[in-house]
């Protein structure tokens, strides 16, 4: 890491970034193509970014965010000064038109469960609009089975987010799966991540 710009103590960090982000890249390293381009929705501090585009060289990485957290990214972004690591866009998913198009495949970690389901809704309009043919959507975070809870842990989760946002809260694995397959989306793998979370990815047909 380029330790000129910025110091390590000046960036935003989320513990929960730092315990999945080894995980994740085990997922992401097992299902993208090289040199892929992928679009991150929910970008968050950014960390994601950063730590991808240092282990999977020659990934081109766009990070998207609402647009109160984009300085956090762009902190993120300078401090890195990576090729691979393209500054951040403003993306709220219930935009109509999203900024940029043609990924190889599509990220986000923890923005299903944060938002509610007509925002999920919107997000995988978008998502179908925005990945090529072929293309992956990979989405991390806690999913409820035959609508049970799989965990203490993700009770409380969906708690806490139904206080904050009423609208909010852990959706049903197969609620998803319907809603992606409208959108020619497949359910190509249901990976155990730990904490109770997974990673679903799907892709989009070859054709429509
Ligand atoms: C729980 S945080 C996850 C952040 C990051 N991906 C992570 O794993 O640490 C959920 C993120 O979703 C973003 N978000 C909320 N509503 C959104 C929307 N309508 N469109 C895009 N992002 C949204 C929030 O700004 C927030 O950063």
């Amino acid at each position: 890491m380029n330790n000129e710009l910025g110091t390590a103590e000046d960036l935003p960090v989320v513990d929960s970034c730092l315990r999945n982000q080894r995980p994740i890249l085990d997922v992401l390293g097992q299902f993208l193509p090289k040199n892929a381009r992928v679009l991150e929705i929910g970008s968050g501090t950014g960390q994601h970014a950063a730590y991808m585009t240092e282990h999977l060289p020659g990934i081109c990485w766009q990070p998207t965010e609402m647009s109160e957290r984009l300085d956090e990214i762009t902190l993120w972004q300078q401090h890195c000064n990576r090729a691979g690591f393209l500054p951040p866009l403003e993306l709220d998913v219930c935009q109509d038109i999203w900024p940029a198009r043609d990924f190889d495949a599509v990220f986000s970690a923890n923005v299903v469960h944060f938002v509610s389901w007509p925002e999920v809704e919107r997000l995988f309009v978008g998502v179908a609009r925005c990945l090529n043919a072929g293309g992956l959507l990979m989405l991390y975070g806690p999913y409820n089975y035959d609508g049970q809870f799989t965990s203490e842990g993700n009770i409380a989760l969906d708690g806490w987010l139904r206080e904050r946002n009423p609208e909010s809260g852990i959706k049903d694995f197969e609620q998803v799966l319907l809603l992606a397959r409208k959108h020619h989306l497949h359910l190509r793998a249901d990976e155990e991540m730990p904490s109770n979370n997974r990673t679903l990815v799907f892709q989009k047909a070859d054709t429509e």
